[in-house]
């Protein structure tokens, strides 16, 4: 007798219990399809976002469920540290050889501006872990491969709105950490038994409409939306928003950035896995040998460092203060995506506006103050 674990897809999610990876793995156990497995090793998340995403799975099973659908809710989870192949060796060995379908790997350091004091342990951490991954995936028959990239790829891009065809060139060691993984999938996918999709995050934002799971960054949060939440929340004291600049080629001189929800962009995920599957056609017009793939996730709308605060307003209530200082270093004026080619080749739509992904922020922020560390009332099902 298989066990119901044998009928489903088996998936590893690296980074699983971050803001992008938890709300991935959400998305996977929707469809009942997957048995996720999480790795990641704490150093920007919390163990108890599983558990949470665990648990909406299971209140979103029918009541006549099937064992296999049961199953499809419960999340395997390990930490490791994906820096040393035998720490990811020995979560490949309790599937075996072919036991895991394929890969979505999240798992990464992603501060521009950190990345800029610290490249070795980036180009350690975002490159090394890459390679040490694909290894281990090679040795266990496991090829195929979802991959988070991200818009600073673009550096400072020559059009706006960018299309997949803008050269790539760095100006932070993040962007370039996710070249060379890029480079390097492409370069394995040239030998037949691997495919991968490189997908281009733009500016993620928002939570699970339900509140439950959301971003919850260790330490003073130092991208904007998270900021402004935790100081409408008072988790940060701040009489006033630093306003990174206002001397850009923009409409109102601060920077423009394409905000997508982070439910979204999990879809996003899911149909590009959905597209590794061998009868796929997402390769068919590949325009190198390779089955390799890079494609922007993003709105197409940009918006302004202003207008975002403006969003946040109205989403909390909270009468915001800013004072505008000098750049960041690491930013650009403009990333707005193209998103054309996700949307005709792997059905994307970043649908939710602006205002939903602020209200969204919000609910998950004021249902947890301290993150994570807060504890939820149960659902009202539940008692
Ligand atoms: C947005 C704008 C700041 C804070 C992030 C990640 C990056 C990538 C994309 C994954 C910028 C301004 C911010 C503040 C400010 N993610 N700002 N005052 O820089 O686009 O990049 O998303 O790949 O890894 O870091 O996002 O939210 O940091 O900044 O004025 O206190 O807000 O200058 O123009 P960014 P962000």
């Amino acid at each position: 007798m298989s066990s119901p674990s044998e009928n489903l897809k088996r998936v590893i999610v690296t980074g699983g219990a971050g803001y992008i990876g938890s709300h991935v793995v959400f998305s996977l156990q929707e469809t009942r399809r997957y048995k996720v497995i999480s790795i990641d090793n704490h150093h920007n998340s919390h163990p108890k976002s599983l558990d949470r995403v665990a648990q909406l799975a299971r209140e979103a099973l029918p009541k006549d469920a099937t064992e296999q659908e049961k199953d499809s809710a419960e999340i395997d989870s390990h930490t490791c540290d994906l820096t040393k192949p035998d720490e990811i060796r020995r979560v490949f060995e309790k599937y075996g050889k072919g036991g895991i379908w394929g890969v979505v790997h999240v798992a990464a350091y992603k501060a521009v501006g950190e990345s800029t004091e610290f490249p070795l342990l980036y180009y350690a951490n975002n490159v090394g872990a890459t390679i040490s991954l694909l290894q281990v995936m090679s040795e266990f028959d496991c090829h195929r491969m979802v991959y988070s990239s991200s818009a600073t790829v673009y550096g400072t891009p020559p059009t706006i709105p960018i299309p997949e065809t803008t050269r790539v060139k760095a100006d932070s060691p993040y962007g370039k950490t996710k070249i060379m993984s890029e480079t390097i999938l492409e370069d394995l996918c040239t030998e037949p038994r691997w495919r991968a999709l490189s997908l281009r995050y733009f500016n993620p934002a928002g939570a699970h409409p339900s509140g439950r799971i959301g971003e919850d960054p260790r330490g003073r949060p130092g991208n904007l939306l998270p900021l402004l939440a935790h100081m409408a929340v008072g988790r940060v004291k701040d009489d006033k928003l630093r306003v990174f600049g206002n001397d850009y080629p923009t409409p109102d001189g601060t920077c423009v950035r394409d905000y997508l929800h982070v439910m979204d962009l999990a879809k996003g995920h899911l149909l590009a896995l959905n597209a590794l599957s061998d009868d796929s056609k997402v390769f068919d017009n590949c325009p190198t040998p390779a089955r390799f793939k890079a494609y922007n996730l993003g709105k197409g709308k940009g918006m302004s460092v202003l207008q975002i605060v403006e969003a946040m307003r109205k989403a909390t209530g909270f009468d915001y203060k800013y004072e505008i200082i000098g750049r960041r270093r690491g930013d650009v004026p403009d990333l707005t995506a193209d998103p054309a080619l996700a949307e005709a080749e792997l059905g994307f739509h970043a649908e939710a506006d602006l205002e939903t992904m602020c209200k969204d922020l919000w609910n998950w922020q004021t249902k947890n103050p301290n993150g994570y560390d807060t504890e939820v009332p149960p659902a009202p099902s539940q008692r």
